[in-house]
């Protein structure tokens, strides 16, 4: 079913004024770990060639366009921004190196692919910003064969004392970051503590790894990074 527009408008709100120069910020106000958190992502993935790869909250691609350089490895690259999408088109022609990639705008709530279409599916910084986070993820896992891995990466709120350097960063350092470089940054650079904040509220570890067990998975871990700033979450679909 697809998101009321309230909630649809969100996330394209905030991100499509951002799209153009996402890259580099992103790197910047992850404290410099946003391609350390892809790469133990991607490392979760088992793939053997020939495989196809749902990547949904692709964003300007910054994965997909990674494991799409693999040799047999095939991409749908999904998200419900159409600017991000026109930036990872963008960025994906930039360089030249042979892909195959496809770019699709889409919610995650409603995956418009048959069931048991992908070898993995992954998706990163998604849940914050659905309005309903198990349909979502049994949407996610229908389109998985069984056997497939499915993978996830979002920020989390830290513990101990990483949680007041945390605070500060989230309170402080990003919402006048984001204010230094534009009024969409601006926005953004508000919008994420308390949103990183709510969603670990309502969806804590413990309750996302045993969501995931419901959807079918078996194998279920989860990794944090980062002091606890990052999460990432894997698991295996059951035959
Ligand atoms: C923080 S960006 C992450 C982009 C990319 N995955 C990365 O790691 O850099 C989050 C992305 O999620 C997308 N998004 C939010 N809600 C979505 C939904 N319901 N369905 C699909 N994409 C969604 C946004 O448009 C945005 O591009």
């Amino acid at each position: 079913m697809p998101p009321s527009a309230n909630v649809a408008d969100v996330p394209r709100t905030l991100f499509a004024g951002i799209a153009t120069s996402y890259d580099w910020p992103a790197q910047v106000f992850s404290l410099f770990q946003y391609r350390r958190w892809h790469r133990l992502l991607l490392s979760r993935l088992q793939l053997s060639p020939p495989a196809r790869v749902l990547d949904m909250a692709t964003g300007t691609g910054a994965v997909a366009l990674q494991l799409a350089q693999r040799p047999g490895i095939e991409v749908a690259a999904c998200d419900i921004t159409r600017p991000m999408l026109l930036q990872a088109k963008a960025l994906a022609s930039r360089d030249g190196q042979p892909r195959t990639i496809d770019l699709i705008e889409c919610t995650a709530e409603a995956v418009p692919f048959p069931d048991t279409t992908f070898d993995a599916v992954i998706f990163t910084y998604l849940l914050r910003y659905v309005s309903d986070v198990p349909a979502t993820l049994h949407e996610l896992a229908s389109v998985l064969r069984p056997g497939g891995t499915m993978a996830s990466l979002d920020f989390a709120v830290p513990g101990g004392l990483a949680y007041h350097l945390w605070r500060v960063h989230t309170d402080a350092v990003l919402p006048l970051g984001g204010a230094l470089l534009s009024p969409a940054w601006r926005r953004v650079g508000g919008f994420l503590g308390p949103s990183i904040r709510q969603f670990c509220q309502r969806w804590p570890q413990p309750r996302l790894l045993d969501l995931w067990r419901q959807c079918g998975f078996r194998d279920v871990r989860a990794k944090r990074l980062s002091l606890g700033g990052a999460l990432v979450m894997w698991g295996t679909k059951s035959k």
